[in-house]
């Protein structure tokens, strides 16, 4: 196992898993294909980031956009979730890693929800891996529906960042710490936007069907020795870790600028 400890802490790995269509037309076959061959690549990233010692895994499998697409598409991409949730049971299982989905899941057809739910109170509190699945997800949807939930919990109430993060669907993975993009694309599609505020992003050109366990471990090890600050002009651990400094120069400030 890599000990991620030692390195800057890249706690939560967030993946944009694109590239898919393109792969598959690329070699003349149909998109489709593309969305199999993938399938194939969450299964090796889930062991390897699990490998790495990350803490929380969070993949992009279906935005609330991708509803637009044809809908032989939009069908395959739900049958392939159930087929994960059935073929991958044993191994989260035996993992014990805590399995969640979050996104707009009543859009979910009532035998893969039935799975999800099932998976979800099983692995509730396992200590292993968070993986999460976004699925029919959109991020600003996501915001708008924990400020509501907070709004019709406490009428009148400020919100406040710390609140709100905590009402998000996977607040429990935390912050992203490092955001991957595969296929080419510089672009972050409504994928977990609060979440992403500090995350150390990386692009590459691979296509998610050809993604790889040792790209990952690249990757994970190439942002490791990358130096956060966190605003600040020193390496730095967390956001947190600033705000006693940020606090203190708030104080002081008023006091030394009269002249
Ligand atoms: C983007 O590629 C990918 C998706 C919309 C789906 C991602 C899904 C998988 C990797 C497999 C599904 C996995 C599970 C477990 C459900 P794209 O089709 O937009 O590719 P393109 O940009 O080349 O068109």
């Amino acid at each position: 196992m890599l000990e991620n400890s030692e390195n800057n802490s890249l706690n939560h790995v967030a993946i944009i898993m694109d590239g898919n269509g393109r792969w598959a037309q690329s070699r003349s076959h149909s998109r489709i294909w593309g969305h199999i061959r993938g399938v194939k690549v969450v299964s090796d990233i889930v062991e390897e980031a699990d490998n790495c010692g990350i803490r929380a895994l969070t993949l992009y499998a279906f935005s609330t956009e991708n509803w637009s697409r044809p809908f032989i598409e939009v069908k395959t991409l739900f049958t392939l979730l159930k087929k994960f949730l059935i073929k991958e049971k044993e191994r989260i299982l035996k993992n014990r890693i805590r399995f969640r989905i979050i996104g707009d899941i009543t859009s979910l057809p009532s035998s893969t929800l039935k799975l999800v739910k099932e998976l979800e109170g099983i692995t509730k509190d396992f200590e292993g891996l968070k993986l999460t699945f976004a699925f029919s997800y959109g991020s600003r949807a996501e915001i708008v529906n924990s400020v509501n939930k907070y709004i019709s919990q406490n009428p009148g109430a400020p919100l406040s960042e710390e609140k709100l993060g905590k009402l998000l669907f996977n607040a429990d993975s935390g912050d992203v710490d490092l955001l991957i993009r595969t296929g080419g694309d510089f672009r972050v599609s409504n994928f977990l936007l609060w979440q992403l505020a500090y995350a150390e992003l990386f692009f590459t050109p691979t296509q998610w069907p050809e993604f790889s366990r040792e790209e990952f471990k690249k990757i994970f090890i190439n942002v490791s020795s990358r130096q956060r600050r966190f605003g600040g002009v020193k390496e730095s651990s967390s956001l947190l870790e600033n705000t006693s400094i940020a606090k203190r120069n708030k104080a002081v400030l008023e006091e030394s600028l009269r002249f």
